[in-house]
């Protein structure tokens, strides 16, 4: 896959490629990441990417022109390029959404920077997408969040795909609780039921622990579990 960040700190983009699951990744042949800097399409002296704003208010705006040239160049370099505007406006990013993500040959994520971005940009890009209902001071690092749920989907990538298939989310509920050694941690004890070795048991055990989990902490994802299954009983 290959992902382009477009963005004016390309520097930052480097970090995201140094450790982990992302840096063998890019090691391993599944991922292409270029950060391409977005004051390489400025054509004024100054290289300036953000301007005042039309009819006053706070702030800075980021500048149509450079953006969409910059744009214009990540999808005449390969084709089937999905742009994304990362903004607070856009659709709430989901585990659903990284997977169908994680099968798109090419993305290309614009970065906003200052009070906003000049709302033409807007014409040019074939999705948006926001992490959260909170607002940050830049593009950046909701890219990577990006980057980072969808890069992991990709086969291949975290050499054991059973796991992204059971985790929070894709099975429509939060993981199971899970524990590794030692048996008994400051007077907390593992569950006798893992150390049973009885496979169906255990199973059907962290089942009932993460419907349990998800009623708890994420009442309306089990409301939606909840519904999908009785529509599949009827
Ligand atoms: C300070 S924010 C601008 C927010 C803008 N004034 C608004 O109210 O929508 C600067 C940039 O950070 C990025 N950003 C901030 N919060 C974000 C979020 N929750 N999800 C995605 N991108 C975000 C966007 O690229 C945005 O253009």
């Amino acid at each position: 896959m290959y992902i382009d960040v477009l963005t004016i700190f390309p520097e930052m983009v480097k970090l995201l490629s140094q450790w982990g699951i992302l840096s063998r990744a890019i090691q391993g042949g599944h991922l292409n990441l270029r950060a391409i800097n977005i004051r390489d399409f400025t054509t004024d002296k100054r290289r300036s990417t953000d301007d005042a704003p039309y009819g006053g208010g706070p702030g800075m705006v980021m500048k149509p022109e450079p953006v969409v040239k910059a744009i214009e160049y990540a999808k005449r370099e390969r084709e089937k390029g999905t742009a994304i505007l990362m903004t607070p406006q856009g659709r709430r990013f989901t585990q659903e959404m990284a997977h169908l993500l994680s099968t798109h040959p090419h993305l290309i994520l614009v970065c906003g920077r200052y009070e906003g971005i000049d709302e033409r940009i807007r014409h040019f890009v074939d999705e948006e997408i926001s992490i959260g209902d909170y607002v940050l001071t830049g593009g950046e690092l909701p890219a990577f969040v990006l980057i980072d749920a969808v890069v992991r989907l990709i086969p291949g990538v975290l050499g054991n795909e059973s796991s992204t298939r059971e985790e929070s989310f894709s099975t429509g509920l939060l993981e199971y609780p899970q524990y590794t050694r030692p048996q008994i941690f400051r007077d907390l004890p593992v569950p006798e039921i893992l150390l049973s070795g009885h496979h169906k048991k255990i199973q059907e055990w962290r089942r009932q622990m993460a419907i349990q989990r998800t009623q708890e902490r994420h009442p309306d994802l089990y409301k939606r579990y909840f519904h999908h299954h009785l529509d599949k009983e009827k």
